[in-house]
Order: C-alpha cells, then structure tokens, then sequence
C-alpha cells in the first residue's frame, strides 16, 4: 500500500512521523518473508493518537511492527501500512530495582544492560530475538521465566479508549504465550521490577541459556521461533518430530532438522509456502494425536 497524498504525508511530519516507501518486510522481519507498504516511523509517543485519526478518517488499514522475530507476513504489495516505534535513547533507565524500557528496546540488550547492573531474572530471555514491546505483547518466556513476571507498569496506546494509557502490572493479565491485551494495542514503555543479583551469577545463567538454546535450536538460520503454541501437556517440537517431519518442506519452507517446531526459510520461501507448511504439519499432528495446534508465530495475511 502506498500513501501518496501529499497532504496526508504533509500532516505526517508535522507529527514527526517518518513515511518510508514501498519497504520490504522480507527485509525486516527474521523468516526473511513479505511484500511491501509504505513504513510509518513514529517519534513521539504523544503523536500516535492523531496518526491513528489520520490513518482511520482515511481508512488506511495499519499494523504494529515490533522486532519482526515472531511474524510471518504474506506476500506482494500489502494491503495495509506498518508502524514501528523509532528507537530513542537511552532506551532502558534503571532506578533501583526499576528499569523503565522502551518498547523498542532490544530485549537481548536489556538482559544484559540490566545484568550489568546487577539486576536479574531475566537470565532465561536472553537470546529471544526481537524488541521488549513485541515480548510483552506475547509475553515471551522461555527456561522458566517469562516477562509478564516482572511487570510493574505498562505505557501503551489503547485502541479501545484511542488513548495512551498506564496500566499498572496487576492490572494485565500474562498467561503462556498471551496476555490481555488488545489486538489493536500498541506497547510504548514498560517497568519492570528485578531482583537484586551479582553479575556473576546472572552471567552464569545468561550462559547456561545460551548454551541449551544452541544444543537445541537451529540458531542463524532464517525462522520464526517456534511456528506453535505447546498444547497443555505436550510438547509440539515432540510430536512433529515423532511423526518423522524434520527436514520436510514445501518450496523453501522447511521443518528445521534440529528442532522441529522451529520451520525454516531455506532459500526463497514464500509466505504461501509457509502457511502450507504450517496447515500440512497441523494436519499431520491432528491425524495421528487428535490435537489442533494453534499457531505461536503472528501471521499477517490481511
Ligand atoms: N523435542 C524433540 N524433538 C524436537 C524438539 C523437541 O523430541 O524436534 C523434545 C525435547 O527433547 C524436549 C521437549 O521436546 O524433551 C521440549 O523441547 P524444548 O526443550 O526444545 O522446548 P520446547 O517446548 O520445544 C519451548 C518454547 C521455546 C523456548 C524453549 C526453552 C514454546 C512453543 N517453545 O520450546 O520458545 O525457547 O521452550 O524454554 O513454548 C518460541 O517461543 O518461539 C520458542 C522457541
């Protein structure tokens, strides 16, 4: 989708949003897969509510981009815009055992800036790719912790009220691989609440992750992380595993030889390849265990 009315490209910089044309999201998403629209960056947080009256008068269709780690987006010129949060800096302040993030912030980097700091807990998140905005919306977790843990504040923009608001911890609800907010909501800034650690000690633990992730996951290869949920009890990894589908594909889309619920763009995968690898391996699943899996990765196919 392209935005070409100049009045409309006019009222975007003087709300110091950036409009970036016909970019790729193959290019900015980790599966490598995408067509193209136009990228609106945003500046200021106070400025989101009129770009969304802007955007909904014109009734120009948009999406939220995050770190683009856990998405899956179809192909061709995209029937809607993408926003994305410019970075700012410093994007993580600590104040005792508070770290006020960005939302744009990379989470990797705020386990460790954290860590320096001798603040913890986050240990088991390091080497989930993507931004903390997109790990709180599905409230990333893995080795045992998950962020929606340490949550003591969030700043976002609200659809359903079209304003920014503060929800204090209590107040949302994290849950495996989901959380109360809202499709349309979108996440600005957060407080997390860590434990006090020497950095040693959280080292140890970064390194330990570090190195389970690499025994099991197929690290640097193009991919979405998981493409299911586990159902309750079970694990999806296993079960695709055991019905012999490691290394099956379609086109370039292919089931990681090392963990098998991690699918692969091995070359020039197209969103249709994936979505029919993923609706193939669903059904294998179903047929022999009698289980729907649902989907981890995000897909944005309208
Ligand atoms: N397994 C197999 N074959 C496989 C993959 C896994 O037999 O191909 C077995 C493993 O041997 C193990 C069990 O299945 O006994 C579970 O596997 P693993 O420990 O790799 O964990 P997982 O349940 O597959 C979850 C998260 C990961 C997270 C890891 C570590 C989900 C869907 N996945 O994987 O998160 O990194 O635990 O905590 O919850 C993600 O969210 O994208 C993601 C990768």
């Amino acid at each position: 989708m392209r935005i070409e009315d100049p009045k409309l490209l006019t009222a975007f910089r003087e709300l110091d949003v950036e409009c970036k044309p016909a970019v790729s999201l193959a290019e900015l998403t980790y599966l490598g897969i995408g067509g193209t629209t136009d990228l609106l960056s945003i500046r200021r947080h106070d400025a989101i509510p009129d770009l969304l009256n802007l955007l909904d008068a014109q009734g120009i269709p948009h999406k939220f981009l995050g770190g683009g780690s856990n998405l899956l987006v179809i192909d061709g010129d995209l029937p809607f815009v993408v926003l994305q949060l410019a970075s700012r800096e410093p994007d993580v302040v600590i104040e005792g055992n508070i770290a006020s993030v960005d939302a744009a912030a990379d989470l990797g980097r705020t386990v460790t800036f954290c860590a320096k700091r001798n603040l913890g807990g986050l240990e088991g998140l390091i080497g989930v790719p993507g931004t903390v905005g997109g790990a709180l919306r599905m409230n990333a977790g893995a080795y045992g912790t998950q962020i929606g843990y340490y949550v003591r504040e969030v700043k976002l923009y609200r659809a359903a009220t079209r304003r920014l608001e503060t929800l204090d911890g209590q107040q949302i609800s994290f849950e495996y691989r989901h959380t109360s907010f809202a499709p349309d909501d979108m996440m600005l800034s957060v407080k997390l609440e860590l434990p006090a650690k020497p950095y040693p000690e959280i080292l140890q633990g970064i390194r330990i992750c570090n190195e389970k992730r690499r025994a099991s996951q197929p690290l640097g290869q193009k991919s979405a992380g998981c493409i299911f949920k586990n159902p309750p009890g079970a694990s999806a990894g296993r079960m695709i595993d055991e019905l012999g589908l490691r290394g099956f594909a379609v086109g370039d889309a292919r089931v990681s030889d090392r963990h098998a619920n991690f699918f692969i763009n091995a070359g020039h995968a197209s969103a249709a390849d994936m979505l029919a690898l993923i609706a193939a391996v669903r059904e294998r699943v179903r047929g022999t265990y009698g289980v729907t899996l649902e989907n981890e990765v995000v897909v944005w196919n309208a």
